[in-house]
Formats: C-alpha cells, structure tokens, sequence
C-alpha cells in the first residue's frame, strides 16, 4: 500500500496548519503568528510558535518545528504514513493506495510490513508449528491463555538458528532492512542468522498497533544470560517514547481518566487477562520524558505499580520526579515483598488487585515510609536533611495550588511552621529555573546553530554583519513570494555566499523555484537532510516577534522587513561584502608587493572596484 506523492501534496496544501495543531494545542493570535505552550517540552510562557502563511510551526524554547505531518508524527508518536492518513481523515479526503511499489512508501513504511511478517511467522511457530507445542505450554504454565496470546500476537522463536532467515528469503524480503531491524545478523563471514531463536517472542507495538520490535524471552532464565533479548533501536522503534501496551490500553485509560504503569511485559498481559486493561509498561528501560508526556495525552493520573525490590523503590523514586515534571498525579501502590503485578493478580485475583489500587498512597506517603523505613527520621540531622527531600518533589510541581497543598500537608506531618516550608521550596523552585535555563540556551541544536557564527566570529569579527545580510537574504528567500525570488535571484550571484550553509540552502530554494516555478519553506524541509540545518529555516521562517512584559498583541513589535527599500538595501550589503574584501586584499597586496608591473595591476583592479562599488551603492540606494 503506498500513497501517491500528488496525494500527500494534496492533502499537506488542503489542511491548516493552525486548525489542526489548534485542536492540540490552545493557539492564540501574536502578530502574524500563532503561539500556544509547546506540547514537546515543558514551558510557562509560550514559544510554540505556528505561521499559517508557511503552514510551519517551530518552538523558540526546543527547536521542534516542521509541517503538520512532523507535529503529528511528534505529537501522537505515529508514522509518517499515519500522519497522511490523519490529516486525509480529518479533511475527509480519501486516498487511493496503489499497489505497485513506485508510489510514497516510506522507508519506514516497509520496516514495519517486515517486523509484521515476523511478527506472523513467530506467532505461526507457537500456534501451527509442532515445535510451538513446547511455548505453548510454558505459557499455559503461566496461566496465559490463547485468547491472550492471540490478542498479544505472542509468539515463539524457533530452535533452528536461521528460520526466519529462510522465512524472510522466501518471501523475497529484504535482508538489509530486516537486519537494521535487528531481526536479523550477518557474521563476520557473511553468514546470515536469527538473532531471536529458542525464545517466547513479545511484539512491541506502536501506540496505533503497528508492530515496531520484539522482546524475546527465554525458556529458563540463568545467572549468565538476560532474561530479555530486546530488539534494537531503529527507524521505527524509539525505546524511550514507548509504554508497551498502549495500543491495548488507551481506550480504558481515557475511560477511567487513569493509568497504572508496570515494569514488566508479562506484568500488563496478566493483568489484561484479568481484566484491569488500563495498564502499560515502561519495559527495559527507567521511565522518560517522552514516555509521561505520551502518557499525559491520555490521562494525567497515574498508579505506579513497581515490584517491591529494592530496585523497584529507586525506579518509583525517579519516576515521580519524571512524571511530577509534567504535572501528572501520581499514586504509588507497594506490593507484599517478593510479589510483582502478575504474580499477584495471579494469586489474589483480581478484586484484592484492585483493592490494593483503591488503597493507593500519595506519592508523599511513599517517599515518607520509604525514608522511615531506612530509619532517617530517627536524629534530628538527618532528618531535616530528609524533610529537604521530601520537599524536593514539590518544586518540580508547577501548579501553585497542587504545590501549597502538598505543603501544607507535609507542614502538617510534621508540625513545622509552613512558611518554613515554603522557604524551602522557594529555594528549590530557583534552582530549577535556574537549571532549565541553562538547558534551553545550550541545547544540541540551538549550540550547532551558533557554532556557525561562533566559527565565523573566530575568523573574523567583520564577517558578523555579513552574516546577518546573508540571513536577512535568505529570510526573504523563504518567505516564498515569487516576486521576490525572481527578483533577489536576478540580482545576486549564489556564489557570493560567505557561508557554505547559506550557499547550500540557497541553491535548494533557487532549484526548487526553476524546477516548480514556486517556492515555500515546507518543499525546502523535505530537501535538507541535516536536521540543523532544517532547524535553521525554520528558525529564519518564523520571525520571532519581541513582546514586551505586558505580553498582548499591541506591544508586539515588528521590523518593516517586507518594503522593497529593505530588499535593495540587504542586496547592496550583499554585494558589497565580496567587493570590500577584494579591495582590502588589493590594499595588502599592494603594501606587499615591490614590483612595479604589479603594482600597477594591483591599482587599476582598485579602481575597477572602486567604480564597481559606486555603481552598486547607486543602484540600490
Ligand atoms: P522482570 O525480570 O521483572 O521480568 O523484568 P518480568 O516481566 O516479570 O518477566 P517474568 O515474569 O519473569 O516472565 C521487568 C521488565 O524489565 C525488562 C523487561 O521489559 C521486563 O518485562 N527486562 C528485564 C529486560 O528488558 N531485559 C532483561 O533481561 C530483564
Ligand atoms: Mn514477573
């Protein structure tokens, strides 16, 4: 099934950017903008910036932007192809696939029709193969049943080292993407093997169901092998942005507005079975960012649910940071020791399960008996030092109500005067400002960004203003008005450009205008490969209004950048830079120089500048 390159075209110059991103995010109107609080990090004033002109969003705070395909792909972790499809849906537009493989399949298109086919050959192995029977019953050991093992798609890694590899030749796959998918290994010597064999498979799926990688148990679980072998990170498979079992969850969890997180695979299956379907797992890795802030589009409380080990207090310690960071409401839930979800579902069922969910603590309570437990209210020292931590928490919360209710009962437990408290917690509020600032000047993209002029101010500091000529061109470029274009690209000579960036994205829009007659920043995005770069555009397409403090439309200030005054005078910098510098090497060569011929050579090209120059200041004054 691929989608014709007209039809995703089409269906980008049909949608609004601003409606469709205004039924995510609240959007208000700032100059020619709209801005709204970013839903890809974490802010209080807002940077998230979308222009309808350019159909493009960009956040000033983290340097997500793209077009409305990439918001949604971002926003709702799905597929390029699942973006298409949203947007077609949501216009009521509706796209005829073609069949043969010459339309828009994107890569990542054919990586998940590869891990489907494993994904059916490991689930065929456990229910038609002979050799399944042995999977079969191990799960029948762990009371999971078919029914379950089917709406899992559970499967089974045969014993045969290179059945898949087969599996895969025969159906003419190709073996290159299947080993970027890490189903697949080539040895030293070429030979080529199944890197999950002799396992219980678990498919990971995409929060829309689509099978993205695969966790293979083993049989017997031993000291020296883990008891997991997971698939890779690839294109399709980002560890840190998924919750295993969303696909299965996401209605119930909008449905009861909750969610209760897990640790293990076979934790949420159980639980599933037992009919507590709002459930997903953090699976492999310590609970992220990305996996709260994909949660939160469901629901904004959580129960955590973590094994009673020692490791699972410190994963709830750092998970309540994570998730109190994004405003999530968290219960935590403490098994019986030695007890994980499934374990204990499966021996208590499922009304003592949910008993225990009712019975759920605050996170403050949590932290509390933990702290108790570990006897550190026991001198006064430690103590106060523990009351720090507790607090430590609350700073991250950013609403002011949530915050001095917490305060108050922690006042409360321990008998302190709540204005001391909230000392404290001040305290801690200013250092993480502090933090985030320091994080959201120097991010990777934003440092990349200024290294260019960084770079440049390291060779030569009169190459600033330059610099800012050259964007001021290249702002204008994007802007995508033909006339414009045809003007500016009548005037100039590309290779005028200082800065090999410029260059580059320069001659893209100028092939992109010769061959489609037509020019706007999205066309420009899709032809930059590095992500920097595509930043950059971004950042230059959408000027960033300055506002003052009062913060409403009528302070927004903006620069009268569209007059054609303005153009002419940002091409005559242009066009002087190289002339100035030629005239000031012919200025040193001069100095340099004793012979005569030279010299002589030397003057007469001064003066070709000198009159080249004049001629320029006239013609664009
Ligand atoms: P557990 O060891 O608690 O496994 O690891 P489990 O899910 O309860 O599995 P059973 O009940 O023994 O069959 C919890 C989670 O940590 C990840 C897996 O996501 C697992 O579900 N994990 C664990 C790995 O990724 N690799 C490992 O080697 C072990
Ligand atoms: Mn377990």
């Amino acid at each position: 099934m691929r989608i014709p390159e007209q039809k995703v075209e089409e269906i980008l110059h049909s949608a609004d950017i601003v409606d469709m991103i205004g039924q995510h995010v609240q959007l208000r109107k700032r100059g020619k903008n709209y801005v709204g609080l970013c839903p890809f990090h974490n802010e209080k004033t807002p940077s998230f910036t979308v222009n309808q002109d350019k159909q493009i969003f960009y956040c000033f705070g983290c340097q997500e932007g793209g077009n409305i395909y990439k918001f949604l792909m971002n926003y709702k972790k799905i597929s390029y192809v699942e973006a298409i499809q949203e947007v077609a849906a949501d216009l009521g537009i509706t796209i005829d696939y073609e069949e043969n493989r010459s339309g828009v399949l994107s890569e990542t298109e054919i990586l998940y029709e590869i891990n489907e086919e494993a994904a059916r050959f490991f689930s065929n192995n456990l229910l038609k193969n002979a050799e399944g029977e042995r999977a079969k019953i191990y799960f029948d050991s762990r009371k999971i049943k078919i029914a379950t093992i089917r709406s899992f798609g559970l499967g089974y890694a045969l014993t045969k080292r290179d059945a898949l590899v087969d599996y895969f030749v025969a159906k003419k796959i190709d073996i290159n993407k299947a080993i970027e998918l890490g189903l697949i290994g080539r040895s030293e010597k070429g030979a080529l093997y199944d890197r999950f064999y002799n396992r219980l498979i678990f498919p990971i799926f995409s929060p829309n169901g689509r099978v993205i990688a695969f966790a293979g148990r083993v049989f017997e679980t031993s000291e020296n092998m883990a008891k997991y072998l997971n698939s890779p990170e690839s294109k399709v498979y980002f560890k840190g942005r998924i919750l295993y079992g969303l696909s299965h969850s996401k209605e119930e969890i909008r449905k009861l507005n909750s969610a209760i997180l897990v640790e293990g695979y076979m934790d949420l299956i159980s639980l599933h079975q037992y009919g507590v379907k709002n459930v997903v797992a953090v699976s492999g890795t310590s609970l992220t960012d990305d996996q709260v802030q994909l949660l939160s589009r469901y629901t904004k409380n959580v129960v955590l649910l973590f094994d009673a080990d020692n490791a699972g207090v410190k994963a709830s310690m750092r998970s309540i940071e994570i998730l109190l960071k994004q405003d999530m409401n968290i219960k935590i839930v403490s098994l019986p020791s030695g007890e994980d979800p499934d374990s204990f579902v499966q021996k208590f069922g499922k009304d003592e399960f949910v008993n225990q969910i009712n019975r759920a603590q605050n996170f403050m309570e949590f932290q509390f008996s933990i702290y108790e437990a570990q006897g550190k209210f026991a001198d006064p020292v430690t103590s106060a030092e523990t009351i720090r931590e507790l607090i430590k928490p609350i700073g991250l919360i950013t609403d002011e109500l949530k915050r001095s209710m917490l305060i108050k009962s922690l006042a409360e437990k321990f008998n302190l005067r709540e204005k001391l408290l909230e000392t404290e917690t001040e305290k801690i509020l200013k250092k993480i400002e502090i933090d985030a600032k320091r994080t959201n000047t120097s991010p990777n993209t934003k440092a990349a960004l200024e290294l260019i002029e960084q770079d440049v101010s390291k060779r030569e500091k009169e190459l600033k203003p330059v610099i800012r000529v050259e964007k001021e061109l290249i702002q204008f470029l994007l802007d995508g008005n033909p006339k414009v274009i045809d003007y500016i690209f009548s005037q100039i000579d590309l290779d005028d450009f200082y800065l090999l960036e410029h260059h580059k994205i320069a001659a893209l829009i100028y092939d992109i205008y010769k061959e489609e007659n037509y020019f706007n920043v999205n066309s420009l995005l899709s032809k930059l490969e590095e992500d920097n770069l595509q930043k950059y555009c971004l950042e230059l397409s959408i000027e960033k209004y300055r506002v003052s403090d009062k913060w409403d439309s009528k302070h927004v200030v903006e620069k009268d950048k569209n007059s054609l005054k303005h153009l002419n005078d940002v091409i005559k910098k242009f066009k002087l830079f190289p002339l100035e510098q030629r005239m000031k090497e012919v200025l040193a060569e001069m100095k340099q120089t004793a012979d005569e011929k030279s010299q002589l050579d030397l003057m007469k090209e001064n003066t070709e500048l000198s009159k080249e120059k004049k001629l320029i200041e006239q013609k664009y004054s």
